[in-house]
């Protein structure tokens, strides 16, 4: 540990210029939040609204080769400058996290192996790793530690999978049709099995196809901003027709802060906008905002796509008094922004 204490392992893990140890020996510092996966797509955001009501926030994340180190260093960047903010780089298993928690602090749970369609085969090991075992060391260490912390998980609508028409509500029965699903379903249950044998505060926000700045490079948008920009053809899956509840990460971040937040005897919440589109008519906005051609290949439905996510949102608006405002319209304005600057040309996928 140097000068700069703690934030030299930042610098370190960051840029790679040592090799720390794993867990590092960190100076005792209280923080208010603690945000797994805070270099991701969502966490980051997270990460950012936390910091800017006021919390002293601890990030942790694994920079988990699914997509590039570079993107991550990026999302970071902004909070990095905070000094209310921390960042420890490595996975979240085997590390006494809540020592460095105040009593009482918010654990939000992004940490995760996102992505539906490519959770079958052999890469299924990283799903139950990074899901399933990795949200049971967190809940074992929350427990154990006396920390009293309410602990967001953020679960997702292909928990859901194959429904009867209409919009999903919590509680209508889980019925996953990806391996990426069902773990997000075992993480669900294992929230609600500690919850129940140990009085943990665990609330489960199931996020409907999250869009935006920082978007994973895997996603359908920032895969067809960046065939668009690369004057390729966008890879289109299916007839097109399939329904997305497209939510825009500002508003999803507000959901899960308001679930930090509010007390309330639910615990499981859909974030999601309740206005699914088409995905064509999502690619009419892509042609109209982007004014490039749009050329589409158009390929088989991919295993463990569900043909529409739908959310049931009045639980939310209710209770958390979550108000989705931005049109798929400007959400894509901003995504296409964020992709056609400085950070458009490192983008992967
Ligand atoms: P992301 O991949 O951008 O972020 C997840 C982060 O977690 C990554 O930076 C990764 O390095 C980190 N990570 C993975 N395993 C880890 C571990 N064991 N320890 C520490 N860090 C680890 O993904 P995202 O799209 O921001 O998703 C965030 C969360 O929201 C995930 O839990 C995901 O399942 C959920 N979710 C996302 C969407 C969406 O549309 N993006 C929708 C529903 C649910
Ligand atoms: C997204 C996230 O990737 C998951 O992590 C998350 O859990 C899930 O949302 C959720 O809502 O829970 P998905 O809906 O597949 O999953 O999001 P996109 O990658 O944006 O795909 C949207 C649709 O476009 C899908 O039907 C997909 O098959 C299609 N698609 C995707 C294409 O047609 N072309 C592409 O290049 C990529």
């Amino acid at each position: 540990m140097g000068l700069f204490g703690f934030m030299e392992d930042i610098e370190t893990h960051v840029f790679g210029r040592l090799t720390l140890r794993w867990p590092p020996r960190l100076k005792r510092r209280l923080f208010d939040s603690l945000v797994t996966g805070s270099a991701g797509f969502i966490g980051s955001h997270l990460t950012e609204a936390l910091l800017e009501r006021g919390d002293r926030v601890l990030g942790v994340d694994s920079f988990d080769p699914y997509y590039s180190a570079a993107q991550k260093r990026r999302n970071l960047r902004r909070s990095l400058a905070n000094p209310a903010f921390r960042f420890l780089r490595g996975p979240i298993q085997g590390v006494r996290l809540t020592r460095y928690l105040r009593k009482g602090a918010g654990i939000y749970h992004l940490a995760a192996q996102p992505g539906v369609r490519g959770s079958w085969g052999t890469k299924f090991e990283y799903y139950v790793q990074n899901n399933v075992l990795a949200t049971q060391a967190l809940l074992e260490e929350v427990v154990r530690s006396g920390v009293r912390s309410k602990v967001v998980y953020a679960s997702s609508s292909s928990i859901y999978g194959d429904q009867p028409p209409g919009p999903m509500r919590e509680d209508a029965t889980p019925n996953p049709i990806s391996p990426y699903g069902m773990t997000k379903l075992s993480a669900e249950h294992m929230g609600r099995l500690y919850a129940r044998a140990y009085a943990l505060n665990f609330v489960s926000t199931r996020l409907f196809t999250v869009y935006g700045p920082r978007q994973r490079p895997d996603m359908a948008f920032n895969r067809m901003f960046h065939a668009i920009r690369s004057k390729k053809a966008i890879e289109v899956y299916g007839d097109g027709r399939q329904l997305r509840d497209f939510t825009y990460v500002g508003d999803i971040v507000d959901g899960i802060v308001s679930a930090g937040a509010t007390d309330t005897e639910e615990t499981v919440f859909n974030l999601g906008g309740s206005s699914p589109v088409r995905l064509d008519e999502a690619i009419a906005h892509i042609r109209t905002i982007s004014r490039l051609p749009v050329k589409i290949h158009r390929l088989p439905t991919p295993k463990g796509d569900p043909r529409t996510t739908w959310a049931d949102n009045r639980r939310a608006r209710r209770e958390l008094h979550f108000r989705p405002r931005t049109s798929l319209r400007e959400g894509l304005r901003r995504q296409w922004a964020w992709q056609s600057g400085e950070a458009g040309g490192d983008l992967v996928g």
